[in-house]
């Protein structure tokens, strides 16, 4: 029952074969929930790198979340483990100078008009390149003025044998990709490392534009990137690629002296990298019959003898821990050797079996000697393989033809202008001109570099639910690092804590029922996740023309490139080539600012919902697949709905058979004073996003809620197809997800609904007694959630001149009294830590009180001067 919730990644979601990983994970070993102990030969997902019980890894990991769990790096601040691991990276990577390096949470790369490749092919089957290979696409590349960006997912950090991929390749990438390794998989975290032409292009063009709009919540998340300095730090200490280089021949030489064997078609590898193909007569245009499973009966065969091998069709692959012992390597041989046998038997049955005519000659080679007679056996079978291959069948799924976006290059700039930009290592999302300011948190208070103490308003970025001292959530996820840090949940597999949040969440959602969770590392990804399985939906309905997305002007859902397709705002589109032109965007639903004379909320919601009408008719209801919208709109100004609004909506979207998605991803646990938002405004969705205070930030995670409906639509479309095809590297983290049932746990057991209902009326009225002054345009929010508006004359078209920064200005002002708030050109937002006390609120409405009143003298000042 409990396995029923989780949406996995990757995997058949149809023949339930659940594995659930616990117990401690010893060095290069994992243990599944009956206690069976298991060489992992995949490291995970190709990424514990440092095997699953690395004390120090763990005690950068507790360190850090006890001094400070989360702060964020958007608009020039950040944490110093960020800007440490920015340096780190930059100065390990020498294959070609890099600049800068931007964080993310898994894998990542910008738009740019390039070649993408890995050093060596990974989940594609491990496919070193030919012999000259690089060379000759550099030269091709470089004829072109065709950036090159290196994929090191998996081949950073000394898998190879040497630190990179591209060491190993002399690739002189102008973008690297990293992730896995990074963090050895205790945390999630990715990078992109830019060469120092594109940073100083990306800063300049930052500039002008005046931001950087591109970032995720937990980009340089603190906890992350201090277990990554300290996984850097050992790779160094031990120099793992030369322990890398003194066991992978042991390894590749005795998986490939097993290379004859009838039923392989090639073995190859290259360090601690090794796929093996099996196929009939080793070619690779003769497969065995896809309902045989080769790969599967060599994958149990593994299991069975206590090994852990990746299986794709009749493709397998180990990736194991870099700090495998000579003896373990040894025993990893000896299982391959002895499950090639027992699956070269298994293989000589079935033709036997398939050929009836053959049958006795093939039972008599058996007979004779084992292995000889089934290589013979096998070799026949190329006369009785009719059906077709599902491996070609999946092959033509990969050759589908792709989506491109044009890109157009970004002008050459040789600004000489520092603002600290070349002062530090890190690319730092929404922040154009750079300084570093380092905080330390208490309860709702926060401390920077200079021990100077500030209530933090925003509550780091909207997520900070518990505030950033929370001993329990502490201690959660030091007890899962301590236990199994990492084991992923593709192909049948998971981890005890991914099926009980999956579970929890479910249950905690009753807007209406759902039935699944896909696990994220951010909101970002959940929103991109959103659009996948609509797709895949609709694919599987029948209904290839319905791929359409409604979403809002002045949403915000995310910075990837599909989320930033669906938000709102133009400073995520500027210069990124976006939106994608599935993409289209109707009405903010901000009735201050755009109603019409005389219109009450209700005739303007009206309205807003016979445009969106319009809308869907005017493309075709057949096209539009799906409406997104964020209960309360947040970062595009803290936007509450006007009345009967998403009544009104919701009757529309239901009237054209078009899917409903909630993003609470700030929404979500308690911050209007309901559980969900979706609660607050009776919406019942059909796909929810969350993240934020679903770990109250102290890790990395995101999710997405899928209706019943629409996730039985993906199970049989998945067992139809073979599986389902989407998922990240730390979806279901235990970590994470340990952490997040933690934070659920005190959600309900504190009731922090409840709590936000008693102290909100006081927030809201607090600051909204302010929405008098003349500086003020308008004030509004809900439960723990605030904007402020500027404007003059307090009228929505009178806004005060840019260059006089009357939001700076107040966000100085309450900076110097010990506040953060969120400044975004003229709009003010907050959103405190959900337990703030009725004293810390009494502080917060006090200290906007009087930043207030020093801007309204401020722009006194400005308006005389203006005038004179
Ligand atoms: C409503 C909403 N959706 C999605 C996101 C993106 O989440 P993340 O930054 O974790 O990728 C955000 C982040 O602020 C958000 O506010």
């Amino acid at each position: 029952m409990v396995a029923r919730s989780l949406l996995r990644s990757n995997g058949s979601t149809g023949q339930l074969l659940l594995e659930v990983f616990k117990g401690k994970g010893i060095g290069s070993y994992v243990c599944d929930s009956k206690g069976n102990k298991y060489l992992d030969a995949l490291a995970g997902l190709w990424c514990t790198a440092l095997g699953g019980s690395e004390p120090r890894l763990v005690k950068a990991a507790t360190d850090q979340l006890n001094k400070l769990p989360f702060y964020h790096s958007f608009w020039n601040s950040t944490a110093k483990p960020p800007l440490d691991l920015a340096e780190e990276l930059i100065s390990m990577f020498t294959a070609k100078e890099m600049g800068k390096t931007a964080l993310t949470t898994g894998a990542s790369i910008f738009l740019v008009a390039a070649f993408i490749a890995e050093p060596v092919i990974g989940a594609g089957g491990i496919i070193p390149p030919p012999k000259t290979y690089f060379e000759k696409v550099h030269a091709v590349l470089k004829k072109y003025d065709i950036l090159f960006i290196a994929d090191e997912v998996s081949t950073g950090f000394g898998r190879l044998v040497t630190m990179f991929g591209s060491d190993m390749y002399n690739i002189k990438p102008d973008l690297v990709s990293l992730a896995k390794a990074l963090s050895s998989a205790y945390v999630p975290i990715g990078a992109t490392l830019v060469s120092p032409e594109i940073s100083d292009v990306i800063h300049s063009q930052s500039n002008k534009i005046g931001l950087f709009a591109h970032g995720f919540t937990y980009s340089g998340h603190p906890v992350s990137c201090a277990v990554a300095l300290e996984a850097l730090k050992i790779y160094r200490e031990r120099n793992i690629p030369d322990h890398v280089k003194q066991i992978s021949p042991r390894f590749q030489e005795g998986i490939k002296a097993f290379a004859g064997s009838p039923i392989i078609g090639e073995t190859r590898g290259v360090g601690l990298l090794l796929a093996t193909e099996f196929a009939n007569n080793k070619s690779p245009n003769d497969p065995f019959l896809p309902e045989w499973g080769v790969g599967g009966i060599f994958g149990a065969e593994c299991k069975k003898r206590g090994m852990l091998v990746k299986v794709v069709g009749d493709e397998i692959a180990m990736s194991p821990p870099l700090i495998m012992t000579h003896r373990e390597v040894d025993g990893l041989v000896s299982i391959y050797g002895e499950a090639l046998k027992a699956t070269e038997e298994r293989v000589a049955e079935l033709i036997c079996k398939k050929t009836r005519g053959w049958k006795m000659i093939a039972r008599g080679l058996l007979r004779s000697n084992a292995s000889s007679s089934s290589s013979q056996a096998i070799n026949l079978l190329k006369y009785v393989t009719t059906s077709g291959s599902l491996q070609g069948h999946a092959q033509n799924l990969w050759d589908a033809p792709t989506r491109h976006f044009s890109s157009v290059p970004s002008p050459q700039s040789n600004s000489t202008d520092e603002n600290g930009f070349k002062g530090h290592g890190m690319l730092a999302p929404f922040t154009a001109g750079w300084q570093s300011t380092d905080v330390h948190p208490l309860g709702c208070y926060v401390y920077d570099m200079d021990g100077k103490k500030y209530l933090d308003s925003l509550a780091g970025l909207w997520c900070t639910a518990l505030g950033g001292s929370e001993p329990r959530l502490v201690k959660a996820a030091t007890e899962q690092l301590h236990k199994l840090p990492f084991y992923h949940s593709f192909w049948n597999r998971t981890t005890k804590p991914s099926l009980d949040l999956a579970k929890e969440m479910l249950s905690m959602f009753t807007a209406r029922e759902m039935g699944k969770v896909f696990f994220t590392n951010s909101g970002s990804e959940a929103n991109d996740s959103q659009v996948k399985l609509v797709w895949y939906y609709n694919n599987a309905l029948g209904r290839p023309d319905k791929k359409k997305f409604i979403a809002r002007s002045k949403s915000y859902h995310g910075s990837t490139l599909i989320s930033a397709s669906l938000s709102g705002l133009p400073a995520l589109h500027q210069k990124f080539d976006l939106p994608a032109p599935f993409v289209l965007h109707t009405d903010c639903p901000h009735y201050w600012r755009f109603h019409l004379p005389g219109e009450t909320e209700e005739e303007f919601a009206t309205r807003l919902a016979k445009n969106l009408e319009d809308l869907i008719l005017k493309e075709g209801p057949e096209t539009i697949a799906a409406f997104i919208a964020e209960p309360v709109m947040g970062a595009g100004g803290v936007i509450p709905p006007p009345k009967t609004y998403f009544e009104k909506v919701q009757a529309i979207v239901k009237k054209y058979d078009i899917l409903f998605i909630a993003d609470e991803v700030i929404t979500a646990f308690g911050r209007l004073g309901t559980m969900f938002g979706c609660d607050m405004y009776n919406i019942k969705p059909d796909l929810v996003s969350v993240a934020k205070a679903l770990s109250s930030a102290y890790v990395p995670i995101g999710a997405t809620l899928v209706s019943p409906e629409i996730s039985e639509v993906i199970h049989s479309q998945s067992n139809k197809l073979g599986s389902f095809a989407h998922g990240f590297t730390y979806s279901g983290h235990p970590v994470a997800c340990a952490v997040a049932i933690e934070a659920l746990k005190i959600y309900q057991e504190r009731n922090i609904p409840d709590h936000v209902k008693k102290v909100s009326p006081r927030f809201q009225e607090g600051v909204k007694a302010f929405a008098g002054s003349p500086i003020v345009g308008e004030i509004r929010g809900v439960g723990m959630i605030l904007g402020t508006e500027f404007a003059d004359n307090k009228s929505s078209n009178e806004p005060f001149p840019a260059e006089w920064g009357v939001g700076a200005i107040f966000g100085a002002e309450c900076q110097k009294r010990g506040m953060l708030v969120r400044v975004a050109g003229d709009n003010i937002m907050m959103s405190p830590p959900l337990i703030m006390t009725p004293d810390e609120v009494e502080e917060l409405v006090s200290i906007y009180g009087d930043a207030l009143k020093a801007t309204e003298e401020r722009v006194a000042e400005l308006k005389s001067k203006n005038n004179n």
